[in-house]
């Protein structure tokens, strides 16, 4: 059976490209690609096998399972989790070499009763919240955080923090938070506390605040060839690793004044041809793009003809009569054709990450 639901293809060269291209603007810095929600939507088994050879990849996912789906499938590369720590699977995190991320004083208690217990403990990187009022320690613990350190023989391979405004125009926000971060770490010094890797960049901050590389770049949405936001200037150049096409399943010649899908929004201005694309909302087609959007097919681009189902969506063809079983281009590049998620997110008020991590579930991933 020919799988007529929809597709992202995944262009593995250009994210190797993507990421030599990164590597050339940030120097010779340790890189974690960022490879959790399913690496944006992009596959996280078909993106870090692609990566893991890569020399010196760590990858960072959300939660352990997302780590121990990896390390399943052979990713031997060692991988940092974001989430919040779990007493009862730091014996398992030790085991299977994964970074932990530390952000209460409970959470070093526990690493601290695993050490005593056993003599030995897994690697963890401290976060420390500057800004974000997410997880993280409050900038006032730091003193607290690197006695305890010390007072309990715990050896802390990093120190992180993560930016909230890195990707806008006003980099106000994010000076300060840096300046915060910097203050820190200076303390954590003074303690005689060495920390092998220091982190706090994304991928607004790799394009937008060079003075906070430090040692360790952690990157998502620009390895996928992606902006971050609008408001960062893009002087990386970048290719869109996905391109997220659908299948062409029925194609119907209507007269004019027809109306097309929920709400009879949209009316034919003459005889056209109304194409069915198998990809709607559900696969994460996103339903606002129908009022302006449009889809690639051989070099030209098509309107989509009313809202976009569930499963499906329609797409105004003219008199063009392309043939059922091929394929039009949602977004990314591929066959020449281009349609920049980015243009989505901008006209339908989203972002980026929000778009593409929505391909999940039935799209099938295709590596090229
Ligand atoms: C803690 C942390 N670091 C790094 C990243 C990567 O961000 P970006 O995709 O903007 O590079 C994320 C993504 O949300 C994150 O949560």
């Amino acid at each position: 059976m020919t799988p007529i639901g929809p597709k992202a293809y995944i262009h593995i060269d250009r994210l190797k490209q993507n990421l030599w291209n990164i590597r050339r603007h940030i120097g010779d810095r340790k890189l974690v690609c960022v490879v959790k929600a399913n690496a944006y939507g992009h596959g996280a088994l078909e993106i870090s096998k692609a990566l893991s050879n890569e020399s010196g990849i760590i990858f960072a996912v959300f939660a352990f399972e997302e780590a121990i789906e990896l390390r399943d499938n052979g990713i031997d590369n060692a991988i940092l989790i974001f989430s919040r720590l779990q007493p009862e699977l730091i014996l398992k995190a030790s085991k299977l070499n994964f970074i932990l991320n530390v952000c209460t004083m409970a959470d070093l208690k526990a690493l601290s009763d695993f050490q005593i217990k056993t003599g030995t403990c897994p690697t963890f990187h401290l976060k420390f919240d500057t800004g974000m009022t997410r997880l993280g320690f409050d900038v006032s613990e730091a003193h607290t955080v690197f006695t305890f350190i010390i007072n309990n023989h715990l050896n802390p391979e990093g120190i992180y923090s993560h930016f909230s405004t890195a990707d806008e125009g006003n980099l106000s926000y994010a000076e300060i938070q840096l300046e915060q971060f910097n203050e820190i770490i200076e303390k954590g010094k003074n303690k005689g506390i060495n920390f092998k890797y220091v982190h706090c960049s994304n991928s607004g901050a790799i394009l937008n605040l060079p003075n906070a590389y430090f040692n360790m770049i952690r990157v998502g949405m620009l390895l996928y060839g992606v902006s971050p936001s609008d408001e960062v200037p893009m002087d990386i150049s970048l290719e869109p690793v996905m391109s997220f096409c659908g299948t062409i399943v029925n194609i119907r010649k209507v007269p004019a004044g027809t109306q097309v899908s929920y709400g009879g929004v949209f009316i034919t201005e003459k005889e056209t041809n109304i194409v069915v694309v198998q990809a709607g909302f559900a696969d994460g087609f996103p339903r606002p793009w129908y009022e302006k959007g449009f889809v690639g097919y051989k070099g030209q681009t098509y309107k989509i003809a009313g809202r976009v189902c569930m499963d499906q969506f329609m797409v105004d063809f003219g008199n063009l009569e392309p043939k059922e079983g091929e394929e039009v281009l949602l977004f990314g590049k591929k066959d020449g054709n281009e349609i920049a998620v980015e243009s989505i997110a901008r006209e339908i008020n989203t972002t980026t990450y929000v778009l593409l991590t929505a391909i999940h579930g039935r799209t099938e991933r295709v590596v090229v």
